[in-house]
């Protein structure tokens, strides 16, 4: 199954697709993941776009494609995967129409005003990427992931401020494929204000998974 999970920073993808890739079997793709580990490792493209991300801008779609392209040009992705932050423009989304198919386009929706106060209290593994939240999902020991004991982090671009700029971002740049793939019947939209677990169960529906 080749999947997309379209939605604001913060709506929840990363989480939802942490869950849904361990039910598939699938690998989660997730574009921000990939840069933010370029970016760690200090490479040529990691230095390039360090303060595009930390300022909440979006890299250039000439070298997400690309990284995209080389991602799921690798085995594990044979048999399907779930992008997670990608596409994120029109041009990205033509660029991969013209890669591959996919089977369906999950979007999930929260307001503007959920999204601010959420992103104060996600934490992220520097190590492995999982997320937390200090209420909602917190990891079992304060301060530590789960799967690989690393400390977590506040993301540099989870201060308010850089999120209502990436929130502009998204209404101006990315919003517009929701109609892209609704006019392509590939579409459907989820609450992504109610809790984690009755997400997943609304995205498994979308899915017709169980
Ligand atoms: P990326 O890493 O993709 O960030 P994003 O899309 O802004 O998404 P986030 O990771 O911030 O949020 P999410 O929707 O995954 O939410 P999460 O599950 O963490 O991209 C980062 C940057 O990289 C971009 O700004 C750009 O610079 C660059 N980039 C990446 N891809 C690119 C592309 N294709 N083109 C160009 N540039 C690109 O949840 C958020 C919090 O809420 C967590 O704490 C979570 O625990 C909590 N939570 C989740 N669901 C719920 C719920 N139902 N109820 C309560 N809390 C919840």
């Amino acid at each position: 199954m080749k999947l997309i999970l379209l939605g604001a920073p913060g709506a929840g993808k990363g989480t939802q697709a942490e869950m849904l890739c361990e039910k598939l079997g699938i690998p989660q793709v997730s574009t921000g993941n990939i840069i933010r580990s370029e970016i760690k490792s200090g490479t040529e493209l990691g230095m390039k776009v360090r303060a595009l991300v930390e300022s909440g801008s979006l890299v250039p779609d000439a070298l997400v494609i690309e990284l995209l392209k080389n991602r799921i040009a690798q085995a594990d992705c044979e048999n399907g995967f779930l992008l997670d932050g990608f596409p994120r423009t029109v041009p990205q989304a033509d660029a991969l129409g013209e890669i591959c198919g996919v089977d369906a386009v999950i979007e999930i929706f929260v307001p503007d005003t959920a999204i601010v106060s959420r992103m104060s209290g996600r934490r992220t593994c520097p190590g492995c990427g999982a997320t937390y939240h200090v209420v909602h999902n917190a990891p079992k020991t304060e301060g530590k992931c789960d799967l690989c004991g690393a400390d977590l982090i506040v993301r540099p671009d989870d201060d308010p401020e850089v999120v209502k700029g990436r929130l502009k971002v998204y209404h101006d740049q990315t919003e517009p494929l929701i109609a892209y793939y609704r006019e392509r019947g590939l579409l459907k939209t989820v609450d992504g204000e109610k809790p984690l677990p009755e997400v997943a169960v609304a995205i498994n529906e979308a899915l017709g998974i169980e």
